[in-house]
């Protein structure tokens, strides 16, 4: 990890750190944006690996966008989550800037949602190669997180078999946040119909350009 973020990014749990950042209604009206919803955004975590398929009509400039009532269904039997959304609200886009100015990364915003508790994660305990704030926005989600894996390889990210004890196991309730370092292996668990957002960000700071950092503006006219 590179010694900026070591110092600056420990695992951490914080009770009530961003209460209301994301409600039901509120991914309810992105859905809603249906050219917002193209295949890009929208990653179905099917056990089946299912191709969707939909009619189109001659207005549509991306035939690609699913249908919200689709997505609807789908919630029920799948994990789903939404990527390339930092900007999909103020408050998303607030929270993404402060951490690119505490950290000086490239971050994003990845809704997670699972409205069966019944579903497992597909995958399990895993690690990412990027650190992660992840804030409960609704539902509750029991969180475990090991201490860093000694193999890197990704290949053997998903799906381990950890014997050891975690080092922070938790109940996370709306408004907690918590602090993954990447290669750190964590496990979550719904407890009930949950719905979290993820902000990963690289551990490398070469491609984090002043330039090159969304535009954190959020306009009125
Ligand atoms: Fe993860």
């Amino acid at each position: 990890m590179s010694d900026f973020l070591k110092c600056k990014f420990p695992v951490n749990y914080v009770k009530g750190y961003h209460p209301n950042l994301l409600s039901w209604k509120e991914l309810a009206d992105l859905i809603n944006i249906r050219p917002l919803m193209t295949e890009k955004r929208v990653k179905l975590l099917d056990p089946m690996n299912r191709k969707f398929m939909w009619h189109t009509h001659g207005w549509m400039q991306d035939k690609n966008s699913h249908p919200p009532s689709l997505i609807k269904d789908l919630l029920d039997e799948m994990v789903i989550y939404f990527i390339d959304m930092s900007r999909a609200t103020k408050k998303l886009n607030d929270f993404a800037s402060s951490i690119e100015d505490e950290y000086k990364r490239h971050t994003d915003a990845h809704i997670y949602v699972c409205r069966n508790p019944e579903i497992e994660h597909p995958f399990a305990a895993h690690f990412d190669i990027s650190h992660n704030i992840i804030v409960q926005c609704e539902g509750k989600t029991n969180f475990k997180v090991w201490k860093e894996v000694e193999d890197h390889t990704v290949e053997k990210q998903i799906r381990l078999d950890i014997k050891e004890e975690p080092i922070l196991d938790v109940i996370m309730e709306p408004g907690d946040a918590i602090w993954i370092p990447m290669y750190y292996p964590h496990h979550a668990i719904s407890l009930t119909p949950r719905l979290s957002v993820s902000f990963p960000f690289a551990d490398n700071e070469n491609a984090a350009h002043e330039e090159s950092f969304e535009d954190r503006n959020w306009i009125t006219l």
